[in-house]
């Protein structure tokens, strides 16, 4: 009766999605917004590149890394990501919802006040994200979605943080070996998502995302619905291609990228599919081929490709056997956006960028998933993709 309930409530609350309502009894979907408050698209690049960098950071696992030089990355006062709206005790936090991270913590603009529900660990906890890190006191808490709860979630609440400003931290769906060594004294610790399975609110451990692309010159969208507990049929079309995952993040094998007839090449690394990332890397020597291909190039103003002609062939990649293909349509950035990227002038810029050479060189960001459905499915330990529908 209680779980009667709950649903009634979520369905009024996403009634803008009226497609999307049929779901698996186990399911729960949430609305997502979409924020940007960008002044110049470098920053955009510059804030990825910096995530980018602190995950090859990781798997170097040495000091040894060239890109490790972004120890003197800028900080970017500025937004651009899907936030969803949490409750934790009782005050509703704006996180940024980021699979590529297993921690979830606020504090960052808006300050946690405890509750009745809240207890002090008294452990410390420190994430670095390459682009931002937060540091602060790891607690447990009730945590909502809609409505949908789980309680003694570990909630890290932040002393000091940087490259926050704007939202309020991250409600981390990342796999549970992330949150490794995040917490002193603590080896890893259950995610929010798996919460939610322990204390049977879901069934399983899956999360599905479905972004949609921007709507004309919005610069605030709620264009995004997260499905908790299993996948949303109405959201894609056909089948879902699933790859085995392949940690420490949501990793995929990626193969053979293609610019309309023209091969680009082979990934040599795993690829993750990271909602945390703006932007789509591929390769260096991939990318390349695609600038040569597409006659493009890299602008330094943005740190994008920019194109004087719009080009007209398909840039695709293969997963799981599947071809994922993304039109000119699709990769360029609309012009009715350039505002919301800080671009300005009449040329043609793409998402599509220099991903380097060591791994991981490939990086699924939401610009792509903006038109495939993604699911992350810990219970099978796999990643899946399937158009939108
Ligand atoms: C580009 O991809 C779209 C969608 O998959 C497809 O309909 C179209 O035929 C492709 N264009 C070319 C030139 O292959």
């Amino acid at each position: 009766m209680v779980r009667i309930a709950i649903r009634t409530v979520i369905v009024g609350l996403v009634i803008g999605y009226a497609s999307a309502l049929s779901v698996d009894k186990k399911t729960i979907q949430l609305p997502l917004k979409k924020v940007s408050t960008v002044t110049h698209a470098r920053n955009i690049v510059a804030r990825d590149a910096a995530r980018l960098a602190q995950y090859k950071q990781k798997v170097a696992g040495s000091s040894n890394v060239e890109e490790r030089q972004t120890g003197s990355a800028p900080v970017i006062n500025e937004v651009f990501t899907y936030l969803a709206a949490v409750v934790v005790g009782d005050q509703t936090f704006d996180l940024i919802v980021d699979t590529g991270s297993s921690n979830t913590w606020v504090g960052a603009t808006t300050k946690f006040v405890a509750t009745s529900s809240a207890v002090n660990t008294g452990k410390s906890v420190e994430v670095t994200y390459g682009s931002g890190s937060f540091s602060g006191t790891e607690w447990t808490d009730t945590v909502s979605l809609n409505g949908i709860t789980a309680t003694g979630v570990s909630i890290g609440v932040a002393k000091t943080s940087s490259d926050f400003e704007g939202t309020d931290g991250i409600i981390g769906f990342g796999p549970e070996d992330l949150t490794e060594d995040t917490v002193s004294g603590v080896s890893e610790f259950p995610t929010f998502l798996q919460d939610l399975v322990a204390q049977g609110v879901i069934g399983e451990t899956i999360l599905g995302v479905q972004y949609a692309p921007p709507a004309g010159s919005e610069d605030e969208d709620t264009n995004g619905v997260l499905t908790l507990g299993g996948v949303d049929t109405t959201a894609f079309t056909g089948s879902i291609t699933y790859t085995t995952a392949i940690d420490p993040w949501w990793g995929v094998d990626v193969s053979d990228f293609a610019f309309g007839s023209t091969s680009l090449g082979t990934a040599t690394a795993s690829a993750i599919v990271d909602t945390g990332t703006t932007l789509v890397y591929v390769p260096s020597s991939v990318y390349s081929k695609f600038l040569t291909a597409s006659k493009g190039t890299l602008d330094e103003d943005t740190g994008l490709v920019k194109f004087t002609k719009a080009p007209t062939s398909n840039f695709s990649f293969v997963f799981g056997g599947t071809t994922f293909t993304l039109t000119p349509a699709q990769y360029l950035i609309p012009t009715a956006q350039y505002d919301n990227w800080g671009i300005t002038g009449s040329d043609f810029y793409t998402f599509i960028n220099d991903g380097g050479t060591e791994a991981p060189d490939t990086i699924i960001g939401f610009t792509f998933l903006e038109f495939y459905y993604s699911v992350f499915d810990t219970t099978n330990n796999r990643v899946g993709l399937a158009p939108n529908a």
